[in-house]
């Protein structure tokens, strides 16, 4: 018996060990979210107004908070180029973005929910 519990309180020590961001999904996406899409989209979602990198914002974007999961699959997936392009004051396209299957499922939640607060 007393080893048994010697033995939770030792996984309990290693889990308190463990960085926040291994443990929760959301964390996944909001270190992709910083590790590919802040450079045009700007570290918390403002955006970016001029230059090479200029994107709109995605906080408060109502495209955003109200496409489903799946369109905003598809639009990460093969960007928003050409005839589809919506922001037309920014002279270039959303570029296709390669992102794990583990990464797309991540990032969803994160630009829907956590980076809207
Ligand atoms: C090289 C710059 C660049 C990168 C990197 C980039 N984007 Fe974009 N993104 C854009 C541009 C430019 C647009 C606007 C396209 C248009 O005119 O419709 C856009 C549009 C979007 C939109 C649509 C917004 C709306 O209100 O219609 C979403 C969602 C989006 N990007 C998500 C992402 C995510 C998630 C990532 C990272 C995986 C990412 N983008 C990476 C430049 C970028």
């Amino acid at each position: 018996m007393t080893l048994r519990y010697a033995h939770v309180r030792l996984l309990c020590t290693l889990l308190a060990l463990l960085p926040a961001s291994t443990l929760t999904n959301a964390n996944v996406g909001a270190s992709t979210f910083k590790e590919v899409c802040a450079v045009c989209h700007g570290p918390t979602g403002e955006g970016t107004k001029s230059g090479p990198q200029a994107a709109p914002p995605l906080k408060g974007s109502a495209f955003v908070k109200s496409a489903t999961p799946d369109e905003l699959k598809s639009l990460i997936k093969f960007g928003r180029t050409g005839a589809n392009k919506k922001f037309k004051d920014i002279p270039q396209g959303m570029p296709a973005q390669a992102l794990s299957e583990a990464e797309m499922t991540d990032i969803i939640p994160y630009i829907q929910v956590e980076l809207q607060k």
